[in-house]
């Protein structure tokens, strides 16, 4: 793929998003108002919203979740922005990440000089059953889709390969389960923000208060492996190895380099992106690698001048904990197979030397679908800036990554920031 450079660099102001959970009775537009709050009160020396000239929208399918398919003008007016171009971005889950990118088109060709990036979904008015049917909508609607695959299960084909070329067991997921919400009980707007130690004393609450026998684990992992607590929900993929079901939102506000010190003495500059696609997962022929992530990486390593060991803090789409593992072989931080032991020896946890979703990560954080990629860069921006509270990485980063997965790996963005 051949290296293309910026014509003109683009910076990131501003950055927020709404609590991720689960939300009866509020819209996608009540959550991107939240996000949009929280991405103003983010910009040091304030903005003028009026000022902001195109608007790109990441949502998989309000269509389905709602019965509300167009949407962009709709979120767009929540927020004052008519009448500016608002332009919606679908590309599954990777749908976040596709809106960041013609943010970042728009500043680099000289379109526009300000741009507001959201990312927004609204699951959890459907039931799960429902969820997964229109969730399974993004895989291949001729062979996986027609022959009952959804998205735990094809995700499951993904890891039981990668577990049978390198070793891996179901214990490795446990662990990048544990890690995550570790990182998430540090993240006040995550979905389950909470140590596994935390479920275990919930379960033992609630059993009490029911009078039913109190349940006892020697260990967090003891409550991982017991199928009570953890089930199956798609071989060899149990619970805590799946991202929830979400509602949430996130903005961001990007402008071209040259102005950026007008909204903040610490602005983090894009100053790499990177997208591939790929075929279906029924066509590929390695399933422990995912293509369009190992491509794009290398786009935006290329573009920023950076490798792999320079990225000091990286948040990557864990939608099930076995994708995180192959994730951090795709972005060259570890060989193909060689991820799931640095996952073990805890290299990726928060005081290991390669942090991985500080934030929590899809799986502790939540993961509605069209926010997630941006959601994704809200924890870099903390991070580069110092402002991440407990979870602040020592050492202040200046160098970080997102990795946003569409699909079933079919699409991938890559986004690499830099604090100067
Ligand atoms: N991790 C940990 N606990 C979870 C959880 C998750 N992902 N999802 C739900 N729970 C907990 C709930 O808090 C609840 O706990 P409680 O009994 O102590 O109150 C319990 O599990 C049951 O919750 P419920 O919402 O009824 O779960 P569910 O069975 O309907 O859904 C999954 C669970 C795993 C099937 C669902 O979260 C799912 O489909 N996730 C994957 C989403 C997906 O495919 N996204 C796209 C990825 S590309």
């Amino acid at each position: 793929m051949a290296t293309k450079r910026f014509n003109r660099g683009v910076a990131l102001v501003g950055a927020g998003m709404s609590n991720f959970g689960a939300f009866p009775g509020k819209t996608t537009r009540d959550l991107f108002v939240e996000a949009f709050k929280d991405m103003r009160a983010s910009v040091d020396k304030g903005f003028d919203p009026k000022d902001i000239e195109e608007c790109y929208f990441g949502n998989y399918s309000s269509s389905q979740f709602e019965g509300q398919c167009f949407t962009a003008p709709f979120i767009a007016n929540a927020v004052g922005m008519n009448p500016k171009p608002a332009i919606r971005t679908e590309n599954a889950c990777a749908s976040g990440g596709s809106a960041i990118r013609l943010g970042w088109m728009a500043i680099a060709s000289g379109i526009a000089d300000m741009v507001l990036v959201g990312g927004y979904e609204k699951e959890t008015d459907q039931p799960t059953e429902k969820v997964t049917e229109i969730l399974a909508t993004a895989s291949d609607n001729l062979y996986e889709n027609v022959a009952g695959f959804t998205f735990p299960g094809l995700y499951a084909a993904l890891a039981t390969a990668y577990m049978d070329r390198y070793g891996a067991t179901g214990e490795t997921m446990m662990k990048v389960a544990l890690q995550n919400h570790e990182n998430g009980a540090l993240n006040a707007k995550a979905q389950f923000g909470k140590r596994i130690g935390d479920f275990i004393k919930m379960k033992q609450k609630s059993a009490e208060k029911k009078g039913k026998p109190i349940p006892q684990w020697d260990d967090e992992m003891a409550f991982l492996r017991d199928p009570r607590a953890n089930p199956v929900i798609s071989w060899p993929m149990r619970l805590f190895d799946c991202s929830p079901v979400s509602d949430g939102a996130a903005a961001l506000l990007l402008v071209a380099e040259d102005m950026a010190h007008n909204f903040t003495d610490k602005p983090v500059h894009l100053i790499g992106n990177g997208i591939a696609s790929g075929v279906p997962m029924h066509d590929r022929t390695d399933l422990t690698t995912i293509e369009p992530a190992v491509l794009a990486g290398q786009t935006a390593y290329e573009m920023a001048g950076k490798s792999p060991k320079d990225i000091q803090v990286c948040e990557v789409h864990d939608c099930f904990t076995m994708t995180q593992v192959i994730a951090t072989e795709d972005l060259g931080f570890f060989d193909p197979g060689a991820g799931w032991k640095a996952l073990e020896e805890g290299r990726t946890a928060r005081d290991g030397d390669r942090p991985i979703n500080t934030s929590g990560g899809l799986k502790s954080k939540g993961h509605p679908v069209g926010a997630s990629g941006v959601g994704q860069v809200i924890e870099i921006w903390k991070q580069l800036r110092g402002e991440a509270g407990e979870r602040q990485l020592p050492g202040e980063p200046t160098l970080g990554l997102t990795h946003n997965l569409g699909g079933s790996g079919q699409v991938c963005v890559v986004n690499i920031f830099e604090r100067r």
